[in-house]
């Protein structure tokens, strides 16, 4: 869907405009002819300004065949996500009426400040209209066109360009990572990235016998059981000066977890085709950061496997060796998401002399356990950083709690015969064990984990927002690209 702007509303099949509850005033229509605003009244009685509710109203043409009336709840509950999410109720109401395009009047500055209002009501709109439709015959339609009416403030209109970028990397993100693991194997996700054109971007891919060669000894082993070789793929996008150090942003991407040899139940096997989200959501944030053309240094690592079990399979017993050159004992094949982290971490590290680390990864069922399905686990190194995702936590309702990590947790992975085992003493903890074996990857850059297990893709507890229909929600790339702006 295309995104225009305008100064007023004119000849649309649907004008939207916000309001609150209990508020006399409805602004964004212009002038009305007696017998619409009569209508338009009576709606909004009707209706009440409720949060969510919806009214609509026929008019004759002038500015718009119809009017409708959105509610944005009581004034004093509006948080950061009310407009995007009432935004999206809006989008999909215009969808359900067929109509290809529509008018939204962003509302007054005395709702919230108009910038951020046109970033809701793009970001809510576009992503509430994105489908997985792709195998399916028969698909819904959406509207081409959504018209902004908005002042000519140069913020609110860089804003509207800015936002339209962020919801393409959430889509793009939400669309990969919905991909079956039939279709989207190690290779094919390498094929992906390197599909993201842009003039400051630039992409390597490392296959199985040069990851073995040089000491990739966790994605390899992971990788072992499939025949669908393990690929680590890097993304580079030079938008800084050269002299400033990169972030580097690292993605678990289990293309299908199985659990291997320690195999998983069948139960629900079938939603670890999203285990690759973390490497997706680092792939939204780097195509929509070079779109923007994001004054930053910024690397994507994304190892990519796919954990079967197989004759070359890692077995539990097995000692393998990190990149790092730290061993580690493996306890149960299924906790294969560090392996493959504590190798990209240390190669990032190494490499790069990063300013900072970030790494997602649906990591831990445990997770689920801790925090439920709407919040993300996270854990680090370093208060300051730590802080500044909280910040952009708070500013984009990607919400994230922060899980301790004192030394007690450290000495959960210890292991009699190696370095490390894979995993920690029984259920004890383990998303902050699960943390406490990546921690031992990274030496002393500040360092952010990010555990998306709940919050990834829609399950059945998850809190049901119309921007994010079932399936992949692309969780963190609204967070980080608002981290990387601030
Ligand atoms: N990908 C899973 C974690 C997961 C499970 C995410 C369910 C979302 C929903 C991960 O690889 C895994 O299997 N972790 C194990 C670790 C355990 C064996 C220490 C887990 O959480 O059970
Ligand atoms: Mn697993
Ligand atoms: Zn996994």
């Amino acid at each position: 869907m295309k995104i225009r702007t305008a100064v007023a509303a004119k000849n649309t099949q649907l004008l939207c405009v916000f309001i609150q509850e209990k508020a006399e005033k409805i602004s964004g229509l212009g002038r009305l002819d007696a017998r619409t605003l009569a209508a338009v009244r009576q709606a909004r009685d009707d209706m009440g300004g409720r949060l969510g509710a919806v009214g609509i109203v026929h008019a004759c043409g002038r500015p718009a065949r119809r009017i409708l009336l959105a509610g944005l709840g009581k004034k004093s509950e509006l948080t950061g996500d009310t407009v995007r999410f009432v935004s999206g109720i809006v989008a999909q109401r215009a969808a359900e009426l067929e109509t290809k395009e529509f008018t939204v009047a962003v509302p007054p500055g005395s709702v919230q400040d108009p910038a951020a209002s046109a970033s809701q009501i793009i970001e809510g709109a576009k992503m509430s209209l994105y489908r997985f439709d792709r195998f399916k015959a028969e698909k819904k339609g959406a509207p081409d066109v959504m018209t902004l009416v908005i002042g000519r403030s140069k913020k609110a209109l860089s804003a509207v360009r800015a936002a339209e970028i962020v919801s393409d990397g959430v889509i793009f993100a939400k669309s990969v990572a919905n991909m079956p693991p039939n279709e989207c194997t190690p290779a094919r996700l390498a094929d992906i990235a390197r599909k993201i054109k842009s003039p400051k971007l630039r992409c390597r891919v490392i296959a199985r016998d040069e990851l073995k060669r040089r000491g990739f000894g966790g994605i390899t082993a992971v990788g072992g059981g499939s025949r669908n070789e393990p690929r680590l793929i890097i993304l580079e996008y030079s938008g800084g000066v050269k002299s400033q150090r990169p972030t580097v942003l690292v993605g678990k991407a289990v293309t299908f977890d199985t659990g291997g040899i320690s195999i998983k139940p069948r139960e629900r096997m079938e939603e670890m085709k999203f285990d690759k989200c973390g490497g997706c959501t680092v792939l939204g944030i780097i195509k929509a950061a070079s779109e923007m053309r994001l004054q930053a240094n910024i690397v994507g690592i994304i190892p990519a496997v796919e954990n079967m079990p197989g004759g070359g399979a890692y077995r539990p017993g097995d000692i393998i060796k990190l990149y790092n050159g730290k061993t580690a004992e493996i306890l149960n094949t299924d906790a294969e998401g560090r392996l493959i982290l504590a190798d990209a971490l240390a190669y990032g590290e190494e490499r790069y002399s990063p300013r900072a680390m970030i790494d997602f990864a649906t990591l831990t069922g445990a997770c689920i356990v801790a925090l439920g399905t709407n919040v993300a686990g996270m854990v680090s190194n370093n208060d300051r950083l730590a802080a500044r995702v909280s910040e952009s936590s708070a500013r984009t309702t990607e919400e994230v709690w922060r899980l301790p990590l004192n030394p007690d947790y450290m000495a959960m992975i210890k292991s009699d015969v190696a370095d490390m085992k894979n995993m920690g003493i029984g259920t004890a903890a383990g998303t902050i064990s699960a943390a406490a074996f990546l921690r031992n990857a990274v030496a002393d850059t500040p360092w952010v984990h990010i555990d998306i297990a709940g919050v990834a893709w829609t399950q059945a507890s998850t809190k049901k927002k119309p921007y994010n229909p079932n399936g992949a929600t692309g969780f963190g790339v609204r967070l980080i690209l608002d981290y990387l702006q601030s």
